[in-house]
């Protein structure tokens, strides 16, 4: 069973995902964690084909934190990964149709060895699984969003400024959602889930009515 989850940054999907997983024990496809991945690897090791890294890198799923985790050479990638640099990198990258199309076969070669997925991202929905048991849409307004941004990146870093952080999470939303290809869209007939109105729990505890309701019966 596939389900998939697409929206905007600091929309909640990444969290609603990872809870979703944890309760169904289903793997948790973090994708915008692999064009992070990427786009780091790419950032360091600018002379190195993307190949390499896409058919060497190992991408694992922890069950008991529900969290997705990319290793490279066997070094664990992800303490590099969260960073705004690194977002607006892998934003940059991801606008490269080449770049999606050799991403897409590895979330559909993850989803053969792990049949039971949460797949969250961009596209995830619209492009990879568009044949998904369940599309998700989860958005939410900018100003929410950057806010939400804001207060996490404040527990690290006192001076971080609010407009610093709308500007950024704007600059990205307008990328994801202009690129050429696998653009940033609401999937046909996903649910649309707006985060203003459901908390974490709630917008789980929905999405596994709708799967009781549409896949078991
Ligand atoms: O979800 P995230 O913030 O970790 O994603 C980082 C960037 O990766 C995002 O700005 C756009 C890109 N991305 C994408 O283009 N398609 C996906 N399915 C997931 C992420």
């Amino acid at each position: 069973m596939i389900i998939t989850l697409d929206g905007p940054s600091g929309s909640g999907k990444g969290t609603i995902a990872k809870k979703l997983s944890e309760k169904m024990q289903a793997w948790h496809l973090d994708s915008g964690l692999l064009y992070r991945a990427l786009a780091f690897f790419m950032n360091n090791h600018p002379a190195q084909a993307i190949d390499i890294f896409i058919a060497e890198c190992d991408v694992q799923w922890i069950s008991e934190t529900g969290e997705t985790v990319v290793y490279f050479d066997k070094t664990c990638l992800n303490p590099y990964l969260r960073t705004e640099q690194v977002a607006q990198l892998a934003s940059k990258i991801a606008s490269d149709c080449t770049v999606r199309e050799i991403l897409l076969h590895k979330f559909r070669a993850l989803a053969l060895v792990h049949p039971n997925m949460i797949a969250d991202g961009r596209d995830m929905g619209s492009v990879v699984f568009p044949q998904a048991d369940l599309k998700c849409y989860i958005d939410a307004p900018v100003d929410v969003r950057a806010w939400r941004r804001y207060q996490d990146l404040l527990k690290n870093d006192a001076a971080i400024q609010y407009d610093d952080v709308f500007f950024q999470i704007e600059q990205r939303d307008n990328r994801d959602r202009n690129r050429p290809c696998g653009a940033l869209c609401c999937p046909d007939k996903a649910l649309v889930i707006n985060t203003t109105k459901y908390s974490v729990e709630s917008a789980v505890d929905y999405i596994m009515s709708q799967i009781q309701k549409n896949i078991t019966c």
